[in-house]
C-alpha cells in the first residue's frame, strides 16, 4: 500500500488502523480496544492493555534469538571511545541497574530525573526506569540548576540518576555542582541520587543522599519487567511555553510502544538490524523517541554519538560516523548541517567517506532552509526528508514516509500529514481555510496513540494551551498552509517560543530573568534570525529611572543571569538598553514588529501602535549593534 491507500485506511476506520499495529507490540494483556473517548476531548488509546515499554524494547528481542545483534554503537568523539552493546548486554546492565533502584524503594509511578550526558548509561538509567514502571524525566545538561529546580519541584521524583559531568568541546561541563544546587533550591527533595561517575571529572558524593553508579548496583538483584496499564506515564519530558514554567508533556506507554515502532519501518525505512542514528540529545524528545526506544523498539542498532557536527575534531565527523557504522537513516536538525556547510562548504571531507549504506537524511526540530537542503541533496546525492513535529507529539505530524512510498520532495515543505493527523488550517473564526491561505495549523481531535494526554499535574493549562482556542482541535502552536496537492508548509510560531540550534526555548522565561535585574524597569525578548541557529535571542531592556550605570555593564549582567538562570542552551549573548518599548495603545509590546526590524524584514506599521516614532529610536540602537546583518 503506498502513501494516500494508507492514509485513506486510517481515515476509514482509525481504531482499526491502530489496532492492526497494536499487533506489532508483546502485550501482557492485549488492548480490548483502541481509543477511550469517555473524557472527551481527553483521550486516551489502549488504556486497558497491560504491557511493558522495556520488554518491548530489549528483553523480546534477545528471547527472539537476536541478543548477539548490537543495540548501541556508542561514538564518543570527545573522549575518544567507541563501544558496541548487544540486546542481551543491554537487557542485563538495565536489569541491574533497575534491580538498584527497586532496592532502594522505587516503585511503579515513581517519578525519577535523569540529567546525563549522551554516554549509554543514560539510555540504561531512561529503560532502568521503563522495566519497573518508573516515570523517568530527563533534563537536557546545558540546563541551568535553577531549570533543574523546577523541574525537580514539579515532578517530585524520589530519585534522580546524575552524570558526573557532560563534555563540551574545550570544556567539561560539572554536573554534580548544578545537581547539588539545584537541590537546595527545590522545595521537594530526592530520596538518593545515583551519580556515574566520568573519568574527566569525579565528583564529590553527599554522604547519606548520594551513591555511586556501580556500587549501587552491587550485590542486587536484576529486575524483571513490571507490567504497566497502557494509560500508564512512560515518561514527562519539560518543554518550553509562553512562561517561564516549562510544560511537562506526559508520554502514555501504550500509545508511544505502536506509534514509534511503525515510524520506523514506514517513515525511517530501516527493518531490525538496520543502524539507525538520530544526532541529537537525550534531553530532547527527538533523543526520547529516535536513539531510545522507537530503534530498539523496533530491532534497529541505534548511534549514541556524544560529540558535535564540527569541531570534534573536524567536520567530517558525522560521515564519518555514518560511514563506519553503516548507517541507514539519518536525523538531525539543520542547524546541525548548517554548521558543517560553514565550515567545510565544498564538502571535502566527505571524499574520505563511503556512504553506501545511507538510504536518506531527515531534518527536523526547526525550519529546514532550501540553501541548507540542497546542499546536502547534491553533496550527497541522498535523499532528504524534512518532517514537522513537536515534544508534544512526540513523533512525525507531518513527513515522507519513505518506507511506504517516497513522495516527491517540494523543498521548503515537510511533506504530507502521517496517519492519524487530520491536520487542517483555521482561520481566527476557527474554519479550516483553502488551500494556500495561511492560518493557524491545528489537528483535529482525537490526536493519535502515544501523543500528549495531558500535562503533568497541569490538566487545566493543558486544556487552555492546546484545547481552548479551536474546540474539537489539538492547537500546534505554529502558523502555515496547505498547497493544492496537500503538502503542508510551515511558517511560524503563533506564540512566544523561538527556536535556538533546533532548541525549543520561551522568551517569555527569558523576559522573567532580565525582569528580576535589580536595575530593569521593563524588557522584552524577541528572537531574530541568525544564518547557523536559526533563531537567537535578543533582549531589550528599558532601565528604571536613576540608574546611570554604564549600560554595558548592565548587558553583561543580564547575559550572565539568562546563562546562570536558564543556562548556556538559552544562547543569550544580544541584548541593548533602550529608553521605550513599542507598545499599542493597549500596552502590547509590538515583538513581532520588532523582530521584523532587527532581521530587516518589511513590515506594516501596526494600526494600534501607541507612538510610531519609538520604531525609529529602535531601528537606530538595533543599527548600533549590527542589526540587521548583512
Ligand atoms: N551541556 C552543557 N552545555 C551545553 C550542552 C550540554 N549538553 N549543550 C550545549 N551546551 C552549551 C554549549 O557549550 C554552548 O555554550 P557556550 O555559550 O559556552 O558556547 C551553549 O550551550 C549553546 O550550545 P549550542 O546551541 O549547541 O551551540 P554551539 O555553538 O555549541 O553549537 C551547533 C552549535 C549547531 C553545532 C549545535 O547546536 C548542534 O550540534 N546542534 C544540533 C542540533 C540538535 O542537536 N538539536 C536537538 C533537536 S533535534
Ligand atoms: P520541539 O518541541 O522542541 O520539537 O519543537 C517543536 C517546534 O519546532 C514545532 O512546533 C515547530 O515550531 C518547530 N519545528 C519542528 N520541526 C519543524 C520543521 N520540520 N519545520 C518547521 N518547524 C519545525
Amino acid at each position: 500500500m503506498g502513501y494516500a491507500e494508507t492514509y485513506k485506511s486510517w481515515q476509514d476506520d482509525p481504531e482499526g488502523f491502530w489496532m492492526a499495529q497494536a499487533g506489532a507490540i508483546d502485550w501482557d494483556q492485549p488492548p480490548s480496544k483502541a481509543l477511550f473517548d469517555e473524557a472527551a476531548p481527553l483521550y486516551e488509546w489502549f488504556k486497558d492493555a497491560r504491557v511493558n515499554t522495556c520488554w518491548n524494547a530489549l528483553d523480546r528481542h534477545v528471547e527472539a534469538g537476536r541478543g548477539a545483534q548490537t543495540a548501541i554503537i556508542y561514538d564518543s568523539p570527545v573522549t575518544d571511545t567507541k563501544q558496541h552493546i548487544s540486546y542481551a548486554e543491554m537487557r542485563d546492565r538495565v536489569a541491574l541497574m533497575a534491580g538498584a533502584l527497586a532496592t532502594r524503594g522505587i516503585v511503579s509511578g515513581d517519578r525519577v530525573i535523569i540529567y546525563m550526558p549522551m554516554v549509554p548509561e543514560a539510555i540504561v538509567a531512561m529503560l532502568a526506569c521503563a522495566r519497573i514502571g518508573a516515570v523517568h524525566s530527563v533534563v537536557f545538561g546545558g540546563f541551568a540548576a535553577n531549570e533543574l529546580a523546577v523541574r525537580i519541584d514539579d515532578a517530585t521524583p524520589k530519585a534522580i540518576i546524575a552524570g558526573s559531568c557532560g563534555i563540551e568541546p574545550g570544556r567539561v561541563v560539572e554536573y554534580k555542582p548544578l545537581l547539588d544546587g539545584a537541590i537546595e533550591q527545590a522545595s521537594h527533595k530526592p530520596e538518593f541520587c545515583v551519580i556515574f561517575q566520568r573519568e574527566q571529572c569525579v565528583a564529590e558524593l553527599v554522604e547519606g543522599r548520594d551513591v555511586d553508579w556501580h556500587a549501587a548496583q552491587d550485590g542486587v538483584a536484576p529486575a524483571g519487567c513490571v507490567p504497566v496499564s497502557g494509560d500508564h506515564p512512560a515518561y514527562i519530558l519539560y518543554t518550553s511555553g509562553t512562561t517561564g514554567a516549562p510544560k511537562g508533556v506526559v508520554r502514555p506507554t501504550a500509545g508511544h510502544l505502536v506509534a514509534l515502532n511503525w515510524t520506523m519501518k514506514n517513515i525511517y525505512n530501516v527493518n531490525p538490524g538496520d543502524v539507525f542514528w538520530a544526532a541529537s540529545d537525550v534531553g530532547w524528545v527527538v533523543g526520547h523517541s529516535y536513539i531510545c526506544y522507537a530503534p530498539l523498539v523496533a530491532g534497529n542498532t541505534t548511534v549514541v554519538f556524544e560529540g558535535k557536527p564540527v569541531g570534534t575534531p573536524d567536520a567530517g565527523t558525522f560521515w564519518r560516523v555514518m560511514a563506519e557504522h553503516r548507517v541507514a537513516s539519518f536525523f538531525t536538525a539543520p542547524t546541525a548541517f548548517r554548521a558543517v556547510k560553514r565550515v567545510d562548504p565544498k564538502g571535502d571531507f566527505l571524499e574520505k567517506y563511503d556512504l553506501s549504506a545511507l538510504r536518506a537524511i531527515y531534518l527536523a526540530g526547526e525550519r529546514a532552509d532550501p540553501d541548507t537542503i540542497e546542499w546536502i541533496a547534491n553533496l550527497t546525492g541522498k535523499p532528504v526528508y524534512d518532517h514537522w513535529w513537536q515534544t508534544e507529539t512526540g513523533y512525525t505530524i507531518a513527513g515522507n514516509p519513505a518506507g511506504l512510498e517516497a513522495l516527491p520532495v517540494k523543498i521548503g515543505s515537510p511533506t504530507v500529514p502521517m496517519p492519524g493527523y487530520d491536520v487542517q488550517i483555521l482561520g481566527d473564526d476557527g474554519h479550516p481555510l483553502p488551500a494556500g491561505e495561511l492560518g493557524a495549523i491545528a489537528i483535529k481531535l482525537p490526536l493519535p496513540p502515544g501523543t500528549l494526554p495531558t500535562l503533568w499535574n497541569a490538566e487545566a493549562r493543558f486544556r487552555s494551551s492546546y484545547l481552548t482556542a479551536f474546540p474539537g482541535y489539538y492547537e500546534t502552536g505554529d502558523a502555515g498552509m496547505k498547497d493544492e496537492d496537500g503538502y503542508l508548509w510551515i511558517m511560524a510560531r503563533t506564540d512566544d517560543v523561538i527556536n535556538v540550534a533546533g532548541h525549543r526555548l520561551s522568551t517569555g522565561a527569558m523576559e522573567e530573568v532580565l525582569a528580576g535585574h535589580p536595575d530593569v524597569a521593563e524588557c522584552a525578548v524577541i528572537g531574530v534570525a541568525d544564518a547557523l541557529k536559526g533563531q537567537l535571542p535578543m533582549g531589550f531592556l528599558c532601565l528604571s529611572n536613576g540608574v546611570n550605570r554604564p549600560h554595558e555593564e548592565i548587558v553583561a549582567e543580564v547575559i550572565q543571569r539568562v546563562r546562570d538562570q536558564i543556562g548556556p542552551v538559552a544562547a543569550f549573548k544580544l541584548a541593548l538598553v533602550v529608553e521605550r518599548l513599542p507598545k499599542t495603545r493597549s500596552g502590547k509590546i509590538l515583538r513581532a514588529t520588532m523582530a521584523a526590524i532587527a532581521d530587516g524584514r518589511d513590515y506594516k506599521m501596526p494600526a494600534t501602535i501607541d507612538d510610531p516614532a519609538i520604531l525609529d529610536e529602535l531601528t537606530e540602537a538595533m543599527k548600533a549593534i549590527g542589526y540587521p546583518q548583512g
